[in-house]
């Protein structure tokens, strides 16, 4: 809850470059000790706030981004043990961040508001039950930092030598209290710090580090060299001929410059983040120039809790990579990319990869305050949920002249992603807060339905990304999109009469499961064709239909040997993008081609995905083929390499391979089926449920062995296969109880 709040929003109209904003105060001695001392602050845009010359609070680009407009998180710190009586001076670092620096592709910049502005309370009570408060107002004054520039995709730069001696008065506009809302999900911090792994000069001359690892951060320097020295940093995901590949970060310079100051300077660009691997460092000349560098990851501050090995390397790597992908994309919101001028919370992406996230970590508080902007959103936008969460792109709409429309998967996100949170974490609230946003969008959706029953016409993105798409046409996939369309609407329907069931709304669930009923009915009428194969006949097609129902037995028997016919008759490679390939796996499985779905996530030929891995990837890439067989990048203007979305496979991994999965939300009840195959000779995969940890670890040989562990209250059902060959632990084993005290290590076995 958020306290009344009476403080301006303060700016520094005649700042150039990243603003502080400061205010001395006395903390009167006449009232007893200070007993608590609490500040609130938000901003539109990145503040920092500290007390007396130190930094507050271990949080990084705060408040991070929500829907602005009704959505302003407030961040709360404690300066109990800080506060004294006597002089003090507060200061907030202030940048532009998501309010007033460039967002999206299509160059815009200044979004919500074309300079930044804070407010902050201090409340402090005394020992003698008096209270004392705080706020940011005209008294306050505004300086220059020597932040000179800041911008998330265009990077940051620091004058050391500046000093920041001007004052000059700050703007005061009202803040409407009704927009704060207190910061749900877990802030952005700072995670570890890596080490360069290479250094080295490239062709053209200029140092290169490689840290082994594509993450997301930026780099921090400790430097001495000459006054007046710059070192400019440039960052990539990957080298291509011999130096940065910056094409991918299209119009993002991702380009911070540091200015030396002659003596000891440390340096971190905080109001700023980059995604890559490589940096490359100009104007360090080491015959002047000494120091060390090193990148230092940042991301939301989310809990480990699920973990996955396995005997195959390659396949282990592929799940760290689908964890690097899942922290790089969650700073502050989940996006589908951290490194070009995009880094948007882009529904779909989310949609598909929210079962793999919330067994990896425990999304809840960070997943429901996205959920709250896109209600937001959902409402301003009359019921459609607009492409990206926060809408950045709004009235942008994909063809010229057409208002957006609601999208197949990707406005399923209202439904898939709070469905996916209550199923790992058991949080009804989770689905009281998100029923009424799902109600309207199934009924958005349904009158878009055209006469016979079926979503047909509007604009989709449909199967994204199939690899036959062409590298310019990520649209052109060889599943139709109407019918893509129609299974996540069906889908939706079903998983909002689901969600009214548990609600206890029982007369709309029962009205909403005919509707998923007559929907299910109308694409089988529609879709599927005399001969048993569905319209387009592509693997995604088959895929959506098997893993949402939406087949009668005799329908679903063909479509599953369809599906594997065509799976085989591609040599296992992957003919599906971001609606489909996260199905696959399971739809082979459900209709008994499981050494179908393990040949193909096993396969190391492109497009699989194995291949990216055995060339090097360490997160998980938007295209089967970012980086190209002959170590060049995808031609395509779009080409991340660090997109989560194809890593939603790893929930099929979680499931199957490993054997967990929740029967009763929030892994009350837990089914152990563990399904060895793909020649892999153990697996072992740990859950830390709401009740305590879960886990599963198998060996094949010489005989199946499957030792499972969980805790008393957690009710077990075991899959008929490994009935024989089970054998339950009181509680495991050392290195994974290990793992789990120490989140950021993965469990190896
Ligand atoms: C994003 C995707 C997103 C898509 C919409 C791309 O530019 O990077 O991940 O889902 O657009 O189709």
């Amino acid at each position: 809850m958020i306290p009344p709040w009476t403080a301006a929003l303060i700016s520094a109209p005649d700042v150039e470059g990243a603003p502080i904003l400061r205010r001395r105060f006395e903390v009167p001695a006449d009232r007893g000790a200070v007993t608590s001392a609490r500040l609130l602050v938000t901003a539109q845009g990145i503040v920092e706030p500290s007390l007396d010359g130190s930094r507050i609070g271990r949080d990084v680009l705060s408040p991070g981004w929500s829907a602005y407009e009704t959505r302003l998180r407030v961040v709360e710190h404690d300066l109990t043990e800080l506060l004294r009586a006597g002089t003090h001076e507060l200061a907030l670092l202030l940048g532009r961040g998501w309010y007033s620096g460039r967002l999206g592709w299509m160059g815009a910049e200044g979004v919500y508001g074309d300079r930044p502005a804070a407010s902050a309370v201090l409340r402090v009570r005394f020992a003698d039950g008096s209270e004392w408060a705080l706020g940011t107002d005209a008294e306050w004054t505004a300086s220059s930092s020597g932040v000179l520039a800041d911008d998330l995709y265009d990077g940051q730069i620091i004058d050391a030598r500046h000093e920041s001696t001007d004052r000059n008065p700050v703007a005061v506009e009202a803040l409407d209290p009704s927009r704060l809302v207190a910061y749900h999900g877990p802030l952005v911090v700072r995670h570890e710090r890596v080490a360069p792994v290479r250094r080295w000069r490239s062709p053209r001359g200029t140092l290169l580090l490689d840290f082994g690892q594509n993450l997301v951060g930026w780099l921090r320097i400790a430097a001495r060299g000459p006054r007046g020295r710059a070192l400019t940093i440039r960052h990539a995901e990957v080298i291509e001929d011999g130096e940065l590949a910056t094409r991918p970060l299209r119009t993002a310079q991702a380009t911070d410059r540091f200015v030396l100051s002659g003596g000891e300077d440390a340096f971190e660009p905080s109001l700023t983040f980059h995604g890559f691997r490589y940096a490359e460092i100009d104007g360090w000349d080491e015959t002047e120039v000494v120091g060390t560098v090193e990148a230092v990851v940042v991301g939301s501050d989310l809990r480990r809790i699920g973990h996955f090995s396995c005997s195959d390397a390659l396949l282990s790597r592929f799940h760290e990579n689908v964890v690097w992908s899942l922290r790089g994309n969650t700073v502050a919101l989940p996006t589908d990319c951290p490194q070009r001028d995009e880094r948007l919370g882009w529904t779909g992406d989310i949609a598909v990869f929210a079962p793999t996230a919330c067994f990896l970590f425990d999304m809840t508080g960070f997943l429901r305050d996205w959920l709250a902007d896109l209600r937001a959103e959902q409402s301003a936008a009359g019921g459609r949920v607009p492409y990206v969460i926060p809408d950045a792109l709004k009235g942008w709409a994909v063809r010229e002249g057409e208002d957006p429309e609601s999208v197949g998967v990707w406005s399923d996100a209202a439904v898939w992603v709070p469905w996916a949170i209550w199923e790992a974490s058991g949080e009804r609230a989770v689905l009281e807060e998100s029923y009424d946003s799902m109600r309207a969008h199934v009924d958005r959706v349904a009158g878009r339905l055209s006469a016979r029953g079926v979503w047909e016409g509007d604009f989709q993105f449909g199967d994204w990304l199939d690899p036959t798409a062409p590298p310019d046409d990520p649209f052109a996939a060889v599943a139709d999109p109407d019918v893509i369309a129609t299974a996540a609407y069906c889908r939706s329907l079903e998983l909002t009469a689901r969600t009214a069931r548990v609600l206890g709304c029982e007369d709309e669930a029962v009205a909403l499961g005919e509707r998923a009923e007559r929907a299910r009915a109308a694409f089988a009428a529609v879709y599927l064709l005399p001969d048993g194969t569905l319209r387009s006949d592509a693997p995604a097609v088959y895929a959506l239909a098997i893993a949402f129902d939406l087949l009668d037995d005799e329908a679903r028997d063909r479509a599953g040997a369809r599906l594997a016919g065509l799976v085989r008759a591609s040599g296992h490679t992957i003919n599906a993008g971001f609606a489909g390939a996260p199905y696959l796996c399971e739809a082979l499985t459900r209709t008994g081609n499981i050494a179908d779905a393990y040949a193909l996530l096993m396969n190391r030929t492109h497009p699989s995905w194995l291949r990216p891995v055995e060339l090097g990837a360490t997160t998980v890439w938007e295209r089967w083929d970012s980086l190209q067989d002959d170590g060049h990048v995808n031609p395509g203007e779009m080409t991340s390499f660090n997109h989560y979305a194809l890593g939603a496979v790893a929930d099929w991994m979680h499931r199957v391979i490993g054997g967990i999965e929740t029967v009763e939300p929030g892994y009350a009840r837990v089914r152990i089926d563990p399904r060895p195959g793909g020649g892999l000779s153990w697996a072992r995969t740990v859950i830390d449920t709401p009740h305590g940890p879960v886990g599963v670890a198998w060996t094949a040989e010489p005989e199946l062995r499957v030792e499972y562990w969980a805790p008393d209250g957690v009710e077990i059902e075991l899959g008929e296969g490994i009935v024989d060959h089970a054998v339950r632990l009181p509680g495991p084993p050392a290195p994974v109880r290990a793992a789990l005290r120490n989140p950021a290590r993965a469990v190896k076995n």
